[in-house]
């Protein structure tokens, strides 16, 4: 790997030990991946203050020097961690105290998480608290090197910022904080960035429950590539968007992906393909959909609902209004939960709107900073949740053991006010 003199001086330990760890770091990991270089960062999304066991345990024996070196440089070294070089954020994390004597999720992990909030805050990092950083602030713009982690955020830099990124880990983002450098491979070439299936939607696609079939169909379909999608597709919304990027890569593992004439790096279909020649079209029509629909609900068995979730991706400030009109007048089933995900940031406008109001009136809750999968945590005695989220409906039936349905904002409203699931396939 050719290093540039002051990425040598730093892995010679210029600017300190931490610094020369992370930098080792990142030198490993390219060389493991036959990189050429390190590409300068200045917007990292990563994760510091999520609590575990081992991070408790580590925080014991050696404060959080200790725990940053060890889970976020990979070091065994006794380090003090200076200033973060470069602009970085904290995703998602656990639970917070507000969601007490709600989401059963542990109280010292509450308490371990205020720690190392105040902690990391002093050394500089932002703690948005959400896995969807663009919608609270942070927008890198196209074309910029950025170091993120959360698949669900990575596909949304890549594909509707035009920012370059591939899925890192904790070890690597920690690294790239700390040195505003990245090992420059994968998605941050641009030959990488080409079209590599073509998709043709022959089904209208107008809304937030088709754009995450559409994905998640999308992601099956391709796995870890890059589709270009084409055909009978209403101009996406931010929320739209947000899910079929999310939905592509729990399917599959889609980081990137172009839709000609919306998304920032392919302005026609030709241009999303590059140099390459275009692929024959596969088709998304009413067969696919409904496929896709039954595949999503196959974790579903039983009608009666305890939980129904939404906000995976955390919610936008419109999907909350929308959550709030549904809910408006109605209260919910006396067996249901319903709990809305949504940044910290965006959680206050809730308040200052009335929208929060509306919803717990109505007996649902308003929560931030985390989710059930993320946390392992649902209502207690859940066997049944629903969704609107594609990517929740995908994950939570094997992280919790329980059963899922996958359907629009109002057939989950309408489970949790009634406790019984009632969704079907309209339109096919
Ligand atoms: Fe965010 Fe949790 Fe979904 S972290 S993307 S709400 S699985």
């Amino acid at each position: 790997m050719r290093l540039t003199d002051d990425e040598k001086a730093m892995l010679d330990g210029a600017e300190g030990p931490a610094v020369a760890a992370a930098m080792d770091l990142l030198v490993r990991y390219g060389e493991a991946l036959d990189c050429e270089r390190l590409c300068d960062v200045r917007n990292v999304a990563g994760t510091m203050t999520q609590p575990s066991p081992v991070k408790a345990k580590l925080v014991a024996e050696g404060g959080w020097d200790r725990a940053f070196a060890v889970i976020n440089l990979d070091s065994d070294e006794d380090l003090e961690i200076p200033q973060m070089r470069v602009a970085t954020c904290q995703l998602q994390q656990g639970f917070s105290g507000d969601a007490a004597g709600i989401v059963p999720y542990p109280e010292q992990f509450v308490r371990l998480q205020d720690d190392a909030e105040a902690f990391y805050g002093r050394k500089g990092v932002t703690i948005l608290a959400t896995c969807t950083p663009y919608q609270v602030g942070n927008l890198p713009v196209r074309g910029e090197h950025v170091a993120w982690m959360e698949s669900s955020a990575v596909v949304y830099a890549n594909s509707v910022l035009g920012a370059r990124t591939n899925c890192e880990g904790t070890a690597s983002t920690g690294a790239a904080s700390l040195t505003g450098k990245i090992p420059c491979w994968g998605n941050h070439l641009t030959q990488n960035r080409y079209g590599t299936h073509l998709v043709d939607v022959r089904v209208p696609v107008r809304d937030f429950f088709d754009w995450g079939l559409l994905g998640y169909f999308v992601g099956e379909l391709v796995e870890e590539a890059r589709p270009v999608v084409v055909g009978d597709l209403a101009v996406p919304e931010l929320e739209d968007l947000k899910h079929f990027g999310a939905a592509a890569a729990s399917s599959g593992g889609v980081e990137l992906y172009h839709i000609p004439g919306v998304t920032p790096e392919a302005p026609t279909v030709q241009a999303a393909f590059g140099p390459r020649p275009v692929p024959e079209a596969v088709p998304y029509g009413p067969r696919e959909r409904r496929r896709t629909y039954e595949a999503l609900n196959s974790q579903g068995q039983h009608t009666e609902v305890d939980f129904v979730l939404l906000g995976c991706p955390h919610a936008s400030i419109e999907q909350v209004r929308r959550a709030a009109k549904a809910l408006d007048g109605r209260r919910l089933n006396s067996g249901t939960q319903m709990w809305i995900m949504v940044p910290r940031a965006l959680k206050a406008v809730a308040d200052r709107s009335g929208y929060t109001e509306v919803i717990e009136r109505a007996g649902a809750r308003l929560f931030t900073d985390s989710c059930p999968a993320m946390s392992r945590a649902a209502p207690p005695g859940t066997k049944v949740f629903a969704t609107d989220s594609a990517k929740q409906a995908h994950y939570l039936p094997a992280i919790l053991g329980i059963e899922a349905w996958f359907g629009t904002l109002e057939d989950c409203v309408e489970a949790a006010v009634t406790g019984r699931w009632a969704g079907e396939l309209r339109c096919d």
